[in-house]
């Protein structure tokens, strides 16, 4: 489970990085999004690799999640929690709203069957304007909305997965404890800041189509 939600990790962080070029321009993003396209051997490699640990994170979840259920077949009588933060106690619930999340926006701005309008316009130089069709999106409250709470999700689970999955590889050592700690809430703010930039920006006429 940690090395497969690594890798998605470092996917969301790149994507974000990637997305944030939104804010150079539709020249930029939409040239990049080109750049992606123009080697699909490459696109449909990682696309693969993606779909896989994903479909391998989620199998393992519930694996992990049965074993531990069959372990303690009665339930505790009183619940105190000790360490265990709400993040982590939630990673069910929060790994469920962000698989929701990723179902609407592929169908959203990948296959474009939720709100097809704008799913395959150009730009002025001939590549598909992703600029302008996310410029469209979240332009609509309810999406802005639908986004913004696929980041919620997103962000808690970002915010103990990552600490969490260093510690099963082993780096936990006295010496950068504190470090490992803040690891997960730092990656977990800095994408959900990023994503949420892009959605208010828009949504609140900073950047315009
Ligand atoms: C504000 C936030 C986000 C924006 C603006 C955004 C934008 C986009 C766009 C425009 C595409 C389609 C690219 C194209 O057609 O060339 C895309 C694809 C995708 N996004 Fe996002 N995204 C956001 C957040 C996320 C998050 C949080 C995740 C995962 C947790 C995610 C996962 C994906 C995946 C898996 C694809 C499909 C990639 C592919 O087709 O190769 N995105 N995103």
């Amino acid at each position: 489970m940690a090395l497969s939600g690594m890798g998605l990790v470092l996917y969301v962080v790149f994507h974000m990085l990637g997305n944030l070029q939104l804010f150079e321009g539709s020249h930029a993003l939409n040239g990049y999004a080109a750049s992606l396209r123009d080697m699909p051997i490459l696109l449909w490699t990682a696309r693969m690799g993606l779909l896989s640990l994903a479909v391998l994170h989620i199998a393992l979840a519930i694996q992990l999640t049965v074993r531990n259920r069959r372990a303690r077949p009665v339930a505790y009588a009183i619940r105190r929690y000790r360490q265990a933060s709400v993040a982590s106690r939630t990673m069910a619930a929060s790994g469920s709203v962000l698989m929701l999340f990723i179902i609407f926006h592929l169908l959203h701005l990948t296959v474009g069957v939720i709100d097809p309008s704008s799913a395959d316009r150009l730009d002025t130089e001939g590549h598909r304007d992703v600029y302008g069709k996310i410029v469209h999106a979240f332009q609509n409250p309810f999406i802005v909305a639908f986004y913004l709470a696929g980041q919620l999700g997103l962000g808690m689970h970002l915010n103990h997965a990552v600490t969490s999955s260093l510690q099963t590889m082993g780096l936990e050592r006295a010496a950068f404890n504190r470090l490992l700690k803040a690891a997960g809430p730092t990656v977990a703010l800095l994408v959900v800041l990023g994503n949420v930039a892009i959605i208010l920006a828009i949504f609140l006429g900073i950047v315009r189509g």
